[in-house]
């Protein structure tokens, strides 16, 4: 939403929020000068390198390059957009935020009546569950064991089984069919579909116990509500997208989870778990409500914690569930256990069968990622059988070669061997293989674009090729040495340079060529040269290297080569000092002859197929 404040807000905000003093609220800095310095708060680092300039009122981190004014710090470390991040420090700051466009004045009107809208809802489905309309629902939170204080903190409520009582409701208060529509409280049909008629709405949660969603400045944003009626085919059912909530950026329970003491979030996967643990004691949990854990969800965890159990129900949607999370969230930054549900269903039922000891007791032993993974597979053979049991080493090998600690490699292949009692030897030499043809495949891939390459005709690239033969050539011997040996190019240059190249087309290989070296050294050269020249002179370079393999790397005979160049080269300057018409006409005639003849060549092979 573009929203601009004017430029006088901005100013008198930016210089009541002074920059130092705001970052100091998350971060401890040291005075530097007039400037500060401090442990940076966007990544990871023991030494600190995020700097703050006061004189110009800005930060800027030298780790991970995040940096900005005191609006765009607010924006990253409390994850808001613009103008929630200005609202926030405008109120902090004691200053009133203007509403500014007619446009973007309506559309921030409407953010915050609906957020109001679902305050009002969610005051009315507290009421149904506490008042006479409540009685089957409070009984069946009594059944599933929610205690009268968790309704409270979590603002449960009761959906009346009514088409509108809702509507009728926010309609009284004030709110417009129009709005009302836009808040997701109630559901659309249409009389006809080509009908340009408004709508009929009717209240979406009907006969439900409700859950507020709250975002993490304590709006509520959308509802969750479960079903009292068993026969009702859709469980649970959770506001569409709207203004003010999309699914997959937030968490059940956000909320409260990030106050808890703990150093780890719980993640599970429904309303019930979320209030079952937090009822038990374990306020660190948080869900994410029925769909596949996302990036953004990830990275909002990685914003206060960074760790994390994943506790997913022990079904086959749980496990997808928990093999997604385990991707992500390290991908996020986070380190991820995972706790393995056996005898119940999920957590809810868990800690209502076996109690919050057992269920601490099983955070306790929950399995490291790589454990968990290893069991799953180990869980899908017979590894008595050998043939088996060799089909599920083979697929242990990925999970093993993917660990990027070798002290933590070590560890799990040790286990891995004792479990499957082969030797550990066996099995880094597995990984090894494994690993081995990861980077063929990557090679053969980069083959291919090469063989590609070569199809093509590599004719007439260097257009200076014919008339500095002596030199070109030369030229050539020395890109096939880099070609054939890369460890020759800190003695190549220090006897040549790209200025004594003669032909430019050399010229511009020779510079791709040492920078490719020299930025990936270890790779194959040729391989280094794919992002930097088109494929056309890619075939060129591949051709030298298959030319090269009788070349010589003997010092003497690359200071030959070198001599000639530099020799060449200053023939060549004199030569155009002293410009002779009658020669420049004749290399102009070489010059159209040879692309003449060319152009016949390629002419004649056409017709030739
Ligand atoms: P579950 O079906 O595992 O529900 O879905 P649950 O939490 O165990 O529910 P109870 O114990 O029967 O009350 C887990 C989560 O997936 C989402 C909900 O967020 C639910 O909490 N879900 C499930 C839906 O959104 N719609 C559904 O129809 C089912
Ligand atoms: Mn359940």
């Amino acid at each position: 939403m573009a929203y601009r404040f004017s430029d006088d807000f901005l100013a008198e905000l930016r210089k009541r929020c002074d920059i130092e003093k705001v970052i100091s609220r998350y971060v401890d800095l040291k005075q530097r000068g007039s400037n500060f310095v401090g442990l940076c708060p966007f990544h990871n680092e023991k030494t600190p390198s995020f700097h703050i300039n006061t004189a110009e009122q800005y930060f800027y981190c030298f780790g991970c390059h995040i940096g900005g004014d005191v609006i765009n710090f607010i924006q990253q470390k409390e994850n808001l957009s613009y103008v929630d991040a200005v609202s926030l420090l405008a109120e902090q700051a004691g200053m009133k935020v203007p509403q500014a466009g007619e446009y973007d004045n309506r559309l921030s009107l409407l953010r915050k009546r609906i957020l109001e809208m679902n305050k009002t809802a969610a005051r009315f489905f507290f009421d149904c569950l506490q008042g006479p309309q409540g009685a089957a629902a409070r009984e069946y939170m009594k059944k599933r064991q929610i205690t009268p204080q968790s309704a409270v903190r979590f603002g449960l409520g009761y959906a009346p089984d009514s088409w509108d009582s809702l509507k009728k409701h926010l309609l009284f208060q004030g709110y417009t069919e129009d709005e009302i529509r836009d808040s997701g409280l109630v559901t659309a049909s249409y009389k006809s579909r080509d009908s340009q008629d408004k709508p009929h709405t009717y209240d979406k949660f009907r006969n439900r116990l409700m859950f507020p969603i709250f975002d993490l400045r304590g709006n509520i944003i959308a509802f969750g509500g479960r079903a009292l009626d068993p026969k009702e085919p859709s469980k649970y059912m959770n506001t569409a997208e709207t203004l003010v909530f999309s699914k997959g950026s937030n968490l059940y329970a956000m909320n409260f989870a990030k106050a808890s003491s703990e150093d780890f979030f719980i993640l599970c996967e429904g309303y019930m778990d979320v209030l079952s643990l937090h009822q038990a004691g374990f306020s660190n949990a948080v869900a994410c409500l029925g769909t596949a854990l996302t990036k953004e969800q990830a990275d909002l965890m990685k914003r206060y914690r960074e760790k994390a159990v994943t506790c997913y129900d022990n079904d086959e949607a749980g496990k997808r569930a928990t093999n997604k999370a385990l991707s992500i969230l390290p991908a996020a930054g986070i380190k991820v256990r995972v706790l393995s549900l056996h005898g119940g269903k999920d957590p809810d039922e868990i800690l209502k069968t076996e109690g919050r000891d057992a269920f601490r007791r099983m955070l306790e032993r929950s399995s490291d990622s790589v454990e968990y993974r290893i069991e799953e597979i180990a869980g899908k053979y017979n590894i008595e059988v050998p043939t088996e049991k060799a089909e599920c080493m083979k697929e242990c090998i990925p999970v093993l070669a993917g660990i990027a600690n070798s002290v933590e490699q070590e560890i799990f292949v040790k286990s891995t061997a004792e479990k499957f009692s082969v030797s550990p030897e066996n099995i880094y030499a597995e990984i090894r293989e494994y690993q081995k043809r990861v980077r063929y495949a990557a090679k053969r891939k980069e083959e291919r674009k090469i063989k590609t390459a070569i199809r093509e005709d590599p004719n007439n690239l260097n257009a200076e090729y014919s008339q500095n033969l002596r030199a070109a050539k030369n030229e050539e011997a020395v890109l096939s040495v880099l070609l054939r040996f890369p460890e020759k190019l800190p003695f190549i240059l220090e006897n040549l340079g790209a200025e004594d190249f003669v032909t430019d087309f050399n010229r511009r290989m020779f510079l791709s060529l040492c920078s490719g070296i020299q930025e990936s050294p270890g790779l194959e050269p040729i391989m280094t040269l794919s992002q930097k020249i088109d494929e056309k002179e890619m075939s060129k370079m591949t051709s030298l290297l298959r030319d090269a393999r009788e070349i010589s790397a003997e010092n003497v005979r690359i200071l030959q080569s070198i001599s000639v160049i530099k020799e060449e080269k200053k023939k060549k300057a004199q030569k155009n000092t002293f410009d002779n018409s009658d020669e420049t006409f004749e290399l102009l005639i070489n010059d159209l002859k040879k692309k003449k003849k060319d152009h016949h060549e390629s002419g004649g092979n056409r017709n030739g197929y």
